[in-house]
């Protein structure tokens, strides 16, 4: 009853029998009981073979089915450290950093300007500085940051090139707080502002070559993208006709979604959305004279969520009332998900996790912080655990890491990149005096 879980896995996964004979679960020719025994727990690991496959599965659709050049964004703002800005950048992405704090992570990782393209929507005088100097590309939110960016670049040299946002006033189908499309959403600028970001451009001589939207993170049908893809090309129609302007590259931002949990499954593939964009873009331009844009897609989730696992210690085994409670040693610290959005996640016992019998009562799995809202999974169905197994949480990769907290002193979890069989710590666990490296004494 548990197999379906094993597809939310990392491609690698497998059932390996232990020294006992007991299968445990195997991700990226590793034994989660062996890594969890040598880095400890909560652990997140990230198995990269099945992060390679995703760029291909991106990189296929896009050679398959759109006529003109095209390109792959990474969105660090899913999971970035010197590791993963690494590897995306040695898979010739480019690699999208919101403000100046993700964009040093890339310049420490030795990311060459080229493959920088810079984001944010209220960025500050720092990101803009930071930006100019270090990125190739530059997203411009709105006209006042286009007007900063003009006076820096009189003051300072030579501008990266720039996109402008647009808000194409639909957003796709998510949990609320991940749109951004609609028309009243805090970012980017309607079709008129564009209209005048691209005129004020052309008046100072600023490089402006493309156009970006993203509409929301995490929806599941590809023809979302299809009512904002049209107005984006109306947009370009127009200012083909009225200021003889043309997008060189055009980014329908990223946001495909993908199965969190065994419900969630079958899950349409990222050559779906990618061919329903493509077709529709080439389609909506043919009848224009210059050369496609280069489309330019620009994913987080779906490239690392699934590469990930999170590991933990189950501590205290508790009934509640109707409750079967298993304690954690980590939940809404490293994985606010749940709680922020209701995200649905799945587990499994990583020793012998398919052939326990059932039990009628589901678990409820929360962590240790002093929050009933601590709530990692609710209502699950799994067999009997004992105090001291091991769980571990597919589809971890993404969001999850990046917005954890030290509430109630957490330390944040080690990172560990897996490749054929070989695992490499790619960030250490906090220590208790990290929580003090900046209180002054
Ligand atoms: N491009 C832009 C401009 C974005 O704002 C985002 C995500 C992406 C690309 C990548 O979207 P993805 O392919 O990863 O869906 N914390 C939320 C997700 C927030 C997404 C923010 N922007 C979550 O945990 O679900």
């Amino acid at each position: 009853m548990y197999r379906d879980r094993l597809s939310l896995f990392p491609g690698t996964v497998a059932l390996t029998p232990d020294k006992r004979g007991t299968p445990a679960l195997h991700v990226g020719g590793r034994d989660l009981n062996e890594l969890a025994a040598e880095f400890g727990t909560p652990l997140y690991i990230y198995d990269e073979e099945t992060i390679d496959n995703a760029v291909h599965a991106y990189q296929d659709a896009l050679n398959r089915h759109y006529p003109g050049p095209t390109g792959i964004t990474y969105a660090g703002k899913a999971s970035l450290n010197l590791a993963m800005a690494h590897l995306m950048a040695a898979h010739g992405l480019l690699l999208d950093c919101t403000g100046i704090g993700e964009m040093h992570i890339a310049r420490t990782a030795g990311v060459p300007r080229a493959q920088l393209l810079m984001h944010g929507v209220n960025k500050s005088r720092a990101d803009l500085q930071a930006g100019l100097a270090q990125a190739g590309t530059l997203v411009v939110d709105n006209l006042p940051e286009l007007e900063g960016i003009a006076q820096l670049v009189h003051d300072r040299g030579p501008a990266p090139a720039l996109w402008l946002r647009i808000r194409p006033g639909y957003a796709v189908d998510t949990h609320q707080f991940r749109q951004t499309g609609q028309r009243d959403s805090k970012f980017g600028m309607d079709a008129g502002e564009c209209v005048d970001a691209v005129a004020f451009c052309q008046r100072n001589e600023l490089p402006v070559t493309g156009l970006h939207f993203h509409q929301g993170s995490h929806f599941h049908a590809a023809e979302e993208v299809l009512p904002a893809l049209d107005v984006v090309c109306e947009l370009i129609g127009r200012l083909h006709q009225e200021l003889n302007w043309w997008p060189q590259a055009l980014s329908p931002g990223g946001g495909w979604g993908i199965a969190y949990h065994e419900a969630d499954l079958p899950h349409q593939s990222i050559e779906a959305y990618v061919a329903t964009v493509a077709a529709a873009l080439a389609e909506n331009l043919s009848s224009y004279s210059p050369p496609l844009p280069r489309l330019q897609v620009e994913p987080g989730r779906s490239l690392v969520a699934r590469a990930g696992v999170a590991i933990y210690r189950v501590g205290t085994v508790k009934q509640a009332g109707s409750r079967r409670w298993l304690l954690l040693d980590g939940g809404m610290a490293d994985n606010i998900r749940p709680a922020l959005y209701q995200a649905r996640y799945s587990a499994l016992p990583v020793t012998d996790p398919l052939n326990r019998p059932p039990i009628s009562e589901n678990a409820w799995l929360a962590g240790p912080y002093c929050e009933s809202g601590d709530l990692l999974i609710e209502d699950l169905p799994l067999p009997e655990i004992k105090p001291g197994e091991l769980l571990a949480v597919p589809v971890s990769g993404a969001y999850q890491l990046m917005m954890a907290s030290n509430y109630n002193g957490a330390l944040r979890p080690a990172v560990v990149m897996l490749r054929d069989g070989a695992a490499q710590l790619a960030q250490r666990r906090e220590t208790v005096d990290d929580l003090l490296l900046r209180d002054i004494a």
